[in-house]
């Protein structure tokens, strides 16, 4: 199972102002290509109940799951699976990829069980000096650049793969 984390982070590593910010219109063009491209490809996508309740509707042509501790949602499947627990069944329900679409605390809760692969970063040409980092917890992981290209506008479109054999000292 292929499981990679997706975000859109500004310079200073913020991936949003707030909880409450929902909008995303300081994201390119170029990352809200790349996230339905592999999004879609996957099939299937993974959220915090924050970051779904900041969508107008669930995201078509993917199947959205989403962890809760006590809501559900229309249009989503929620789940309080161990991360692992959570790869199997989906992995018997034919899925090959999963995309875990944030926030922090999903980011976090899926690198710390040591079960992403790729992390595909977008790297946006402003800062926010304050806001929600991309994760949650200390997640010391060292990353591998696999690709890098970058945008006429400054926009850094990176994908890594996560070493989870090398711990960082
Ligand atoms: N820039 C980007 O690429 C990007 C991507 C995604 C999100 N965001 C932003 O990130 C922000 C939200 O991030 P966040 O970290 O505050 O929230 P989040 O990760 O989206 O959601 C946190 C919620 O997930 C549930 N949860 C967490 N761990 C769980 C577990 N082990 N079992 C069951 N449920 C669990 C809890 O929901 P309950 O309280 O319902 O139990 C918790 O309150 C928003 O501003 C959003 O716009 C940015």
């Amino acid at each position: 199972m292929n499981c990679f984390i997706i975000a859109a982070i500004t310079a200073d590593g913020y991936i949003a102002q707030n909880e409450s910010q929902t909008s995303f219109l300081w994201t390119s063009k170029e990352d809200k290509k790349r996230f339905i491209e592999l999004t879609k490809r996957a099939g299937v996508i993974v959220m915090g109940s924050t970051t779904y309740a900041s969508l107008p509707k669930p995201l078509k042509d993917r199947v959205n799951i989403v962890y809760s501790r006590s809501k559900n949602f229309e249009g989503a499947e929620t789940t309080q699976d161990a991360p692992a627990e959570l790869l199997k069944k989906l992995e018997t329900r034919g899925f090959k990829e999963v995309a875990i679409c944030g926030g922090a605390h999903i980011y976090s809760l899926f690198m710390n069980a040591k079960v992403v692969n790729k992390i595909f970063l977008t790297i946006e040409p402003l800062v926010f000096g304050s806001g929600i980092k991309l994760f949650s917890e200390e997640s010391p992981f060292k990353l591998k650049l696999l690709n890098m290209e970058k945008t006429e506008s400054g926009t850094l479109l990176l994908e890594y793969e996560v070493d989870y054999l090398n711990p960082v000292k």
